[in-house]
């Protein structure tokens, strides 16, 4: 099951509105209106209300029926649907990929990139933003990592959710924390936003698209196919790519997927042990 998509959400009639905790301060409720219209959602007050009978809306008070429920609190932003698990943002695999890094392992995205500090990448696909926190890492604060989600609930939930992120004080990562800080979350599709950048204009432009059949056992990305698009990367997108990217496109695939055939790119990292491998293009 999956939502409507569209990089307006506007196009599609998927409805979204804004909502805050149960018991709001008029802080919390400013925030949660201010975010509904920064992001261009609708705004429900709360009132106390279950979710259920905020989806469905209050006609008397002229409230229409939503399908996404986004709940703004100080410290985390969910997004809720009536058809599965909630979205919100946790670093998951990112710390244990940078936990790695720092002890002296490898990471194969940051080898497929050839990734290292002061360099630019540019994520067409960020979804929960794992990738793009270790290239975050990686790059480190003299350079930039940008990301770019089409769905517009997934950029709403990620972008506050990560500048909202706190770690447990007995978590003792700050760098994670730097990481997470410093990647740029842009609600753009790559479709659309590619030919706008001048050549050369990163280092590295990434995609993870989503999976033609995904992974079975990879349960955690259950709410963020809910809200994904699922659209495969055009052959005029990665031609796109190739002219944005001063050094390197790299793509993400299943190891037995055919996308990377696809796409025509014949060097690859990864892929004997590993479920996934990712296709690489270099500039000459
Ligand atoms: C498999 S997820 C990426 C996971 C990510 N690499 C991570 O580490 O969490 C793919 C994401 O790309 C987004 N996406 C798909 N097509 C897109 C497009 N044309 N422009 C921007 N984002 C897109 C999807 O909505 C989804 O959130």
């Amino acid at each position: 099951m999956t939502l409507p998509f569209t990089a307006d959400s506007a196009d599609t009639g998927l409805t979204i509105a804004v909502t805050t905790s149960r018991h709001p301060d008029a802080q919390e409720e400013q925030e949660a209106r201010e975010l509904a219209a920064r992001e261009g959602f609708l705004f429900r007050p709360r009132r106390r209300r279950p979710l259920e009978a905020l989806f469905a809306g209050d006609a008397a008070r002229g409230e229409v029926p939503v399908a996404v429920i986004v709940v703004v609190t100080r410290d985390q932003v969910v997004a809720h649907s009536r058809q599965g698990p909630p979205l919100f943002f946790h670093p998951g695999m990112a710390k244990i990929r940078i936990q790695r890094l720092r002890q002296g392992g490898g990471d194969p995205m940051i080898t497929a990139m050839d990734l290292g500090p002061g360099q630019r990448v540019l994520d067409c696909t960020l979804g929960f933003g794992a990738d793009a926190i270790v290239s975050s890492y990686v790059v480190g604060e003299t350079g930039e990592v940008v990301g770019w989600e089409s769905s517009p609930v997934i950029a709403c939930v990620m972008r506050h959710g990560m500048a909202r992120y706190q770690q447990p004080v007995h978590a003792e990562l700050p760098a994670l924390v730097a990481a997470i800080r410093r990647v740029k979350v842009e609600r753009v599709d790559h479709r659309l936003g590619l030919p706008h950048l001048p050549d050369g204009a990163f280092d590295v432009v990434y995609f993870d698209p989503m999976f033609r059949h995904p992974l079975l056992h990879s349960q955690p990305l259950a709410p963020l196919r809910l809200f994904a698009d699922h659209r495969p990367i055009e052959v005029e997108v990665l031609e796109q790519a190739k002219r944005v990217a001063r050094r390197r496109v790299v793509v993400k695939d299943r190891s037995s997927g055919e996308e990377l055939d696809r796409l025509g790119l014949t060097t690859r990292v990864g892929g004997h042990k590993s479920p996934v491998t990712f296709g690489i293009w270099i500039k000459e």
